[in-house]
């Protein structure tokens, strides 16, 4: 179980705090999504569950055990926004191999097939694969770390209609095995999979429930 207690961001250089104790609760093997506006503070929130920025309040718990920011970049895997620009290896191997050399080809299959891109050649490079292809790759660079917590910044971002679904299809059939934690501003596609919601709006978050924003 993750679980936020009171998190609170104010760097000193903001008039405003950006995120304001937020409180959230994410269970194993669920889906939770987070939906708020331009400058709400969401990708702010998921760099703190990676561990890439602190909290200057509150608390963040994972089984019950309180972490410092170290320990959350082992138990996330963030996919930022536009991964697919990051892409730095030659190859697809390469990419998938970016700091971890030891992965055996085994675990590099294994993920690959995890994310549908199984009949990729490995020696392909990562800039020759169509735009969903580029973000199930960037999925699989986190998942071969198995990560307990999967951090996705807006997924669907900049995908046609089509890829948008089959990448929602994905991220269904993800949770399956992961815990996925999503934010997003246009969240269509992703809310029939939501376990659990939020609206976040200038840093405050609020719990919604998914039927209701379904309905709408
Ligand atoms: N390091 C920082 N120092 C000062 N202000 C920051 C910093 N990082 C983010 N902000 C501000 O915090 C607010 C939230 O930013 P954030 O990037 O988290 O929003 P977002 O919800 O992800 O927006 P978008 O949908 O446009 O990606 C914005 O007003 C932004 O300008
Ligand atoms: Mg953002």
């Amino acid at each position: 179980m993750l679980y936020l207690k009171n998190v609170s961001y104010h760097p000193p250089a903001t008039l405003t705090p950006i995120l304001k104790e937020v409180n959230l609760e994410l269970a194993p093997q669920e889906l939770g999504l987070i939906i708020g506006p331009s400058g709400s503070g969401k990708t702010t929130l998921l760099e703190i569950l990676a561990g890439l920025a602190e909290q200057t309040s509150g608390e963040i718990f994972w089984r019950n055990q309180s972490l410092e920011a170290i320990h959350l970049q082992q138990l996330g895997g963030l996919v930022f926004q536009f991964p697919e620009r990051h892409f730095c290896g030659g190859t697809i191997l390469e990419e998938l191999r970016l700091g971890h050399p030891e992965l055996s080809s085994d675990r590099i299959k294994e993920a690959l097939t995890e994310v549908g891109l199984e009949q990729l050649n490995w020696n392909a490079s990562p800039q020759a694969l169509s735009g969903g292809q580029q973000r199930r790759l960037s999925l699989a660079v986190q998942l071969i770390r198995q990560p307990n917590l999967l951090l996705l910044d807006e997924p669907t971002a900049g995908l046609d209609w089509s890829m948008r679904r089959q990448l929602a299809k994905l991220l269904n059939k993800l949770k399956h095995h992961w815990t996925l934690l999503i934010v997003s501003h246009d969240p269509t596609e992703l809310l029939p999979s939501a376990d659990r919601c939020w609206n976040i709006h200038q840093g405050v978050l609020t719990p919604i429930e998914p039927a209701i924003l379904l309905k709408k």
